[in-house]
């Protein structure tokens, strides 16, 4: 809100996270999604509609929340140059996580420095609340007096806010808490992909969708049985959400990996999960 209102045209990935199409709607602009990752039908749209208005923004998370896979942000950004469009990046998983500096996905694609607005999240690797505006200086002016959604909402606490700078130093001087992370990322997608090889398929349905992140995520086709699982896990004492319809197209277990878990915790997953997929099936 403030960037766009009822003259624009807001161009979004369809699985983009329900805060970036909540405020699209809430700005007035019509809004329009493009296929999950398809910088095809974006430009289709752009052909199409750009030039019927008078600002046009797209928006994509660039680690998506629920599946874990990217953005194909440089042909994203070429688009934008080409059609006159500005670009709006939700950098709330990739923030703290991706790139050689900890700065996000957007450096880890590549893209620093291009014309973008990255926001973020400081509740996810940052482990606080709030949240921020990356970009530049005659954007962040604007937004200071124009953007009512900051404008009139009390500030962040000097709690949360020193939590945040605290979490910022931690990524700049710690990045081997970067390594332990993609360790564990390809530890436990390994011990995944061997599991579900071993299980005597297609009983389970269990499908790993693909991934570039520490979210990794395993697609069945009953929400009930993605429940069920997701239960038995909880009672050997594992965290793993079953994120159901309507929040996504199809149910899924949804895996988040941190830097602190050990190889202990990651196998005891794996064994863990395998018990429970044989358990639903047999
Ligand atoms: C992609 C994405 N954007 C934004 C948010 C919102 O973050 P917060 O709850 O810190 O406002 C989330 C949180 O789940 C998210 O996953």
């Amino acid at each position: 809100m403030g960037l766009v209102g009822t003259p624009d045209l807001i161009l979004g990935d369809e699985f983009n996270h329900s805060s970036l199409k909540v405020g699209g709607r809430a700005s007035g602009a019509t809004v329009l999604n493009y296929d999950h990752g398809d910088s095809t039908h974006l430009e289709d749209l752009l052909a199409t509609h750009r030039h019927r208005y008078r600002r046009c923004l797209i928006t994509t998370d660039s680690v998506f929340s629920m599946d874990g896979d990217l953005c194909p942000l440089p042909e994203i950004l070429d688009l934008a140059e080409a059609y006159g469009a500005m670009v709006l990046v939700d950098e709330a998983h990739g923030t703290g996580v991706f790139g050689m500096r900890g700065s996000g996905a957007v450096e880890y694609l590549g893209c620093s420095g291009r014309p973008l607005i990255a926001v973020g999240t400081l509740s996810k690797a940052l482990g606080s609340l709030g949240g921020y505006v990356a970009g530049s200086a005659t954007l962040i002016d604007f937004l200071r007096n124009r953007a009512p959604g900051w404008i009139y909402t009390t500030g962040l606490s000097p709690a949360d806010t020193a939590a945040a700078l605290a979490a910022v130093q931690i990524i700049r001087q710690e990045p081997e808490r970067r390594q332990w992370l993609w360790q564990n990322v390809q530890i436990l997608s390994q011990g995944l992909d061997e599991q579900l090889s071993r299980l005597t398929e297609p009983k389970t349905g269990f499908e790993r969708l693909p991934s570039h992140s520490p979210i990794l995520c395993l697609q069945c086709q009953r929400a009930e049985v993605a429940i069920s699982v997701s239960q038995r896990l909880q009672q050997a004492g594992l965290w793993v959400a079953a994120v159901r319809p309507p929040t996504v197209p199809t149910s899924r277990l949804r895996m988040t990996i941190m830097a602190t878990h050990e190889p202990g915790h990651l196998t005891q997953l794996v064994a863990a999960l395998a018990a429970a997929l044989e358990a639903e099936t047999s």
